[in-house]
C-alpha cells in the first residue's frame, strides 16, 4: 500500500513532524522522499531531541525502515552525507543514480542572482539554477559522484517490487501547492511541481499505485520568500498571537496568515487528497497544546476542524497539538 504525504500551504506545514509520528505509527517498510531539494528543511522532534533534516527522509526514527530518495530531488553530497554520519544511517539509505547534483556554482549562482535571491526570495540552496541546468541536460547525476557510489540505487525498482510484494511505502513530499511551479503562485514559486502527482514522478512510480494522499494544513499558513499572501496579517499581530516564526534553512521570519478555505479546496482537488492532517492548532490556544484527545481539545478548535471538513469535503483524520510526534490526535480508525 502507498501513502503520499504531501504539503497543502506555502511549506513549512508541519509534514516532517506528521510523518515521523505516520512512520513510528504505521510502519511502513520504505520510506520514500520526494520533492525539490535541501531548500526544505523539516524538524523531527521525539523526546526531546530535535533533528533538523533537509535530504533525509523524515521517517527516520523508524529504525527498520529503508530509507530512498528519488531521482527527482536535487542532491547536495555535503548536505547528505553531512546528515548520513551524524544520524547513522549509512546502511539503510538508497539515493538514486539519477539524482541531480547541486554543486557549489548553483549555490553561489542561487545566492548572487538579483533575480532568484532577491525578486523570488529563494533560500539560496541552488536549487533554482540546479534545476535550470538539468533542463540544460548538462547537471552531473549521483552516479557521477564517487562519494555517493555506496548508496547508489534504483530507486523505482525497489519501490515497484516492495508494492509487489505487498510492503508498504511511504513518501514525503516537500514544499507546498502554492509553490509549485505550474500551480503555485508564480513567478514566486520554487523550480519543480511539489504535488502528489510530481511525487509519483520523483521516485519512479505510477498513478494507479497510490491508496492514500494526505494533504497538510498549517492551522495559521506560512509564507517564507516573497509572493502573493492573500489572508496574511502583521508582523505585529503574529507577535500578539505568539505564532511568529523562522525558516529552518534560512532563518528568515515567516510571514503568518488565517486559513485560507479557497486555497485548501484548490490544493485538495489537485493532489486528489483523500485525508487531512491539521497542524498547529495550538495557535488557536494554549489549553489545546499537547492534547491527544479530540474531545478534550478547545470548542474554538473543534469548530476550526469541523469548518475544514464541511468547506474542503475532506475528513480530516489527523490534528498535530504541538511540535513533538506523541502530541497527535489519531481519528484515523473513527472516520475512515
Ligand atoms: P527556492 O526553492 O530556493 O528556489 O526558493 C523559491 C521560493 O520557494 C522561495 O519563496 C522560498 O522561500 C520557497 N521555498 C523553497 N523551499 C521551501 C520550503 O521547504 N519551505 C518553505 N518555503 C520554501
Ligand atoms: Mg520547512
Amino acid at each position: 500500500m502507498v501513502t503520499i504525504l504531501v504539503g497543502g500551504q506555502w511549506g513549512d506545514e508541519g509534514k516532517g513532524k506528521m510523518v515521523s509520528y505516520l512512520c513510528k505509527n504505521d510502519r511502513p517498510d520504505i520510506i520514500a522522499k520526494a520533492g525539490v531539494g535541501p531548500n526544505a528543511g523539516h524538524t523531527v522532534i521525539y523526546q526531546g531531541k530535535r533533528y533538523p533534516l533537509r535530504l533525509t527522509p523524515s521517517g527516520f526514527l523508524l529504525e527498520k525502515a529503508r530509507l530512498l530518495i528519488g531521482a527527482g530531488v536535487l542532491v547536495n553530497p555535503d548536505v547528505l552525507l553531512e546528515e548520513i554520519k551524524n544520524l547513522g544511517i549509512q546502511k539503510r539509505i538508497g539515493v538514486d543514480m539519477r539524482c541531480g547534483i547541486i554543486e557549489k556554482e548553483h549555490i553561489e549562482r542561487d545566492k548572487k542572482s538579483d533575480h532568484l535571491a532577491g525578486k523570488i526570495g529563494s533560500t539560496g540552496t541552488g536549487c533554482g539554477p540546479a534545476n535550470i541546468d538539468r533542463a540544460n541536460r548538462s547537471l552531473k547525476q549521483a552516479q557521477d559522484i564517487e562519494a555517493l557510489k555506496p548508496y547508489l540505487t534504483d530507486v523505482p525498482h525497489e519501490i515497484n517490487d516492495a508494492i509487489k510484494r505487498g510492503k508498504d511505502v511511504f513518501i514525503e513530499c516537500s514544499q507546498g501547492f502554492g509553490l509549485s511551479l505550474f500551480y503555485g503562485t508564480y513567478p514566486f514559486v520554487t523550480s519543480k511541481d511539489t504535488n502528489a502527482g510530481m511525487a509519483c514522478v520523483d521516485v519512479g512510480i505510477g498513478p494507479k499505485k497510490i491508496k492514500d494522499v494526505i494533504v497538510v494544513f498549517k492551522s495559521f499558513p506560512s509564507r517564507v520568500g516573497a509572493g502573493p499572501f492573500p489572508t496574511m496579517i502583521s508582523e505585529k499581530e503574529a507577535k500578539r498571537l505568539g505564532i511568529q516564526e523562522f525558516g529552518t534553512v534560512t532563518g528568515r521570519p515567516r510571514r503568518a496568515g488565517t486559513f485560507d478555505f479557497e486555497m485548501a479546496r484548490y490544493s485538495t482537488m489537485i493532489n486528489s487528497a483523500s485525508q487531512i492532517a491539521v497542524t498547529c492548532v495550538d495557535y488557536f490556544d494554549k489549553e489545546s497544546r499537547g492534547v491527544k484527545e479530540y474531545e478534550r481539545l478547545s470548542s474554538k478548535v473543534r469548530a476550526f476542524i469541523d469548518e475544514v471538513e464541511k468547506k474542503v469535503e475532506v475528513p480530516v483524520t489527523l490534528i498535530s497539538t504541538g511540535p513533538d510526534l506523541e502530541d497527535t490526535i489519531d481519528l484515523r480508525k473513527e472516520k475512515l
